[in-house]
């Protein structure tokens, strides 16, 4: 503990606490209306009120501590105002814990071809039934509140890659305005906090321009947008290294749609608190595994009469119970088994990364760690 663990009151009702600093890593809490954060913290990826296969319960033995939700897929099914009659988006899926919504730009974005940005906010076609919608920055707040979210995300817009300098300006100062339209709509409540996004592609000058003129509106945790977009993990940790020191200390810091372990690892040495990413989840439902001695895919021939646990060293009860060749025989059968087991041992996988990820930091011993973590990870599986 050093004299910075005395919690940082957000400017709109989130606590953060730094408990211990390792380089520019650190090791933090966040107080939420629904509990705690433990950071470095990965949320897992609960995009349509669900953690695909999973109860919560089998999502919070994992580990986990806050999930995340998303505005764009809940507001077309089943629709905002009837999560908030149902009891908000903690009790319609019976998880009580801390949850975090996307505002609904990005998935806009990348999951609809009909749809157009303007100064007014982004209108689409509904990819359910085609009916048109509007997503503004107020119709943003006013989703996320109703769905009971203890973090709001500002909208934004995630610049596409590759994008020249004057593009990715013009879309970072929309967004930077659209930032402050939030504020503005935001309410604030005990408990509840908005983060806002840095935007500016690949260039370090707009990534510094985007940061001050988020912290000269006021948030209560900053996020890093507009990364693996396709521009590598050399580029985003150049972006990181650009963007973290002109991020205030006392506040949480939010690296979106990151990442694989690797990059989950460099992003923490750089400072980074928070991530998301449907990898685990995802490649847990096509036979892809994450194990100590890197990825694995359990379709592969070579697993189908090998008697061994997925991971010799994770204690997840997809691994103490089940050999690799049962789970290969599950993914050749198309079992929906077969998912279930790996999408929990991945989750398992990454919450145990950030576990030690934490423990590292507040032993002052990150470096040994990392090292550790990349030279399993190169040996690979055996
Ligand atoms: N998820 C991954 N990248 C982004 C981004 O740039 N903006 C938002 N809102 N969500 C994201
Ligand atoms: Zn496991």
């Amino acid at each position: 503990m050093n004299d910075s663990a005395a919690p940082v009151a957000g400017k709109t009702g989130l606590e953060f606490a730094l408990l211990a600093e390792d380089g520019p890593a650190r090791r933090g809490l966040i107080t939420t209306a629904h509990g705690p954060v433990k950071t470095p913290a990965f949320m897992t990826v609960g995009t349509a009120g669900t953690v695909k296969g999973m109860t919560t319960e089998q999502v919070q033995a994992s580990g986990a501590e806050i999930i995340l939700g998303n505005t764009y897929h809940l507001m077309l099914r089943p629709g905002a105002e009837r999560v908030a009659r149902l009891g908000g988006l903690h009790r319609f899926m019976n998880w009580p814990g801390p949850i975090l919504t996307d505002s609904g730009g990005y998935q806009v974005m990348s999951l609809q071809e009909l749809r157009k940005i303007t100064e007014e906010g982004v209108t689409f076609r509904s990819h359910l039934d085609g009916e048109r919608h509007n997503l503004t920055p107020e119709r943003a707040m006013e989703i996320q509140a109703l769905l009971d979210s203890n973090i709001t995300m500002v909208l934004d817009e995630c610049t596409p890659f590759p994008a020249t300098e004057t593009e990715a300006r013009e879309s970072m100062e929309r967004s930077m305005r659209w930032a402050a339209r939030c504020r503005a709509a935001f309410t604030q409540r005990p408990g509840y906090g908005l983060f806002g996004i840095v935007q500016g592609g690949v260039y370090p000058a707009l990534r510094r321009t985007s940061a001050e003129a988020l912290i000269e509106i006021g948030f209560d945790g900053y996020a890093v947008g507009g990364l693996a977009v396709g521009e590598g993990q050399e580029a985003m940790f150049d972006v990181l290294d650009a963007t973290i020191p002109h991020l205030p200390r006392a506040q949480p810091r939010y690296l979106m749609g990151i990442g694989k372990p690797a990059d989950i690892v460099g992003a923490v040495q750089r400072g980074i608190d928070m991530f998301d990413c449907v990898l685990p989840t995802r490649s847990g439902r096509t036979g892809q595994a994450f194990t100590r001695r890197g990825s694995i895919n359990l379709r592969n021939a070579r697993h189908q009469e090998d008697q061994r646990p997925l991971d010799p060293d994770c204690p997840c009860p997809s691994c103490s119970d089940y050999s690799r060749a049962y789970l290969h025989h599950l993914f050749k059968a198309k079992e929906m088994l077969g998912p279930i087991l790996l999408t929990r041992h991945n989750l398992h996988y990454y919450q145990e990364l950030m576990a030690g990820l934490r423990q590292a930091i507040e032993d002052q011993r990150l470096d040994d760690f990392v090292a550790g973590f990349a030279r399993q990870e190169a040996e690979g599986d055996i």
